[in-house]
């Protein structure tokens, strides 16, 4: 039987982190964790708070798209006061610790696609959503959003089925979705620190890339580029050689992979 107790004394207990996870605010169900840890960060919350819920009703998704975090998933959003130097290396700090906490809590090898899904054999696990407030040089807060498939059923999901997967679906049993919730905080505390040192986590994050070297096909805004995707620079934008030739480096965008 795996233990399914997501109170916040559960999860902060005997964490081992400094100041991420050590305040938890735990909703049975909520619309989305990015909403209240919104509100959290505009009234002051600190550094490291975390929102955390069983189940999302209006999750959100990147490109204004619809999350589906049903009881069983793992929803939570951090709180973190990065410099606005560090801020476009939380995408990558946030989708390492999920392939660290995934490989240490299950043995599974995950992978991440560009710019930050989590992919378990080929199949997107996990997305992450980062939003910011930022006032010139200043950042009032920065959110990671966090929504990990744990213990699903696809077949009560077939929209999403032939593109998405669930740990329980990969392994044939459930998984602790409190271990993974610990893991987690512990990585992103680690990782984060790292950056505040002056360490780089980019070299990891284009290692683990399942993108590079692979045809691909990324809508940015209204643009479509196609072609293979050749390297990340370390501001995390996308340099792709299109099949024209010519290169082009992608801030932010969906990828499909081709092939
Ligand atoms: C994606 O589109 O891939 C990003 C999905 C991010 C979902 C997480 S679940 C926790 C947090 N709350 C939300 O409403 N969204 C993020």
């Amino acid at each position: 039987m795996v233990e399914n107790d997501l109170s916040p004394a559960s999860i902060t207990s005997n964490l081992g982190t400094h100041f991420v996870g050590q305040r938890v605010i735990y909703y049975p169900s909520l619309t989305s964790t990015m909403e209240v840890a919104k509100q959290e960060a505009q009234l002051g919350a600190g550094e490291g708070t975390v929102v955390v819920a069983d189940e999302q009703t209006a999750g959100r998704g990147r490109m204004k798209r619809v999350w589906l975090s049903p009881k069983g998933s793992i929803a939570l959003s951090i709180i973190l006061h990065p410099s606005v130097a560090n801020l476009p290396s939380l995408v990558m700090l946030a989708s390492l610790a999920v392939v660290h906490s995934i490989e240490a809590v299950t043995g599974l090898r995950a992978q991440v696609k560009w710019p930050n899904d989590v992919l378990v054999n080929g199949k997107k696990i996990c997305g992450i959503l980062i939003e910011s407030s930022v006032r010139g040089k200043i950042v009032d807060y920065a959110i990671i959003g966090i929504g990990l498939n744990v213990n699903l059923r696809f077949a009560d999901f077939s929209e999403i089925q032939s593109m998405a997967t669930s740990l329980s679906a990969e392994l044939g049993r459930d998984v602790s979705r409190l271990r993974l919730i610990r893991r987690l905080l512990v990585e992103v505390e680690g990782l984060y620190l790292a950056l505040q040192a002056g360490g780089s986590i980019y070299e990891e994050w284009r290692d683990s890339l399942i993108t590079l070297g692979r045809k691909i096909r990324v809508k940015s805004g209204e643009t479509v580029y196609e072609g293979v995707a050749e390297s990340v620079a370390r501001d995390g934008s996308l340099l792709l050689r299109n099949f024209s030739g010519s290169l082009s480096k992608i801030v932010a965008g969906d990828a499909t992979l081709r092939d």
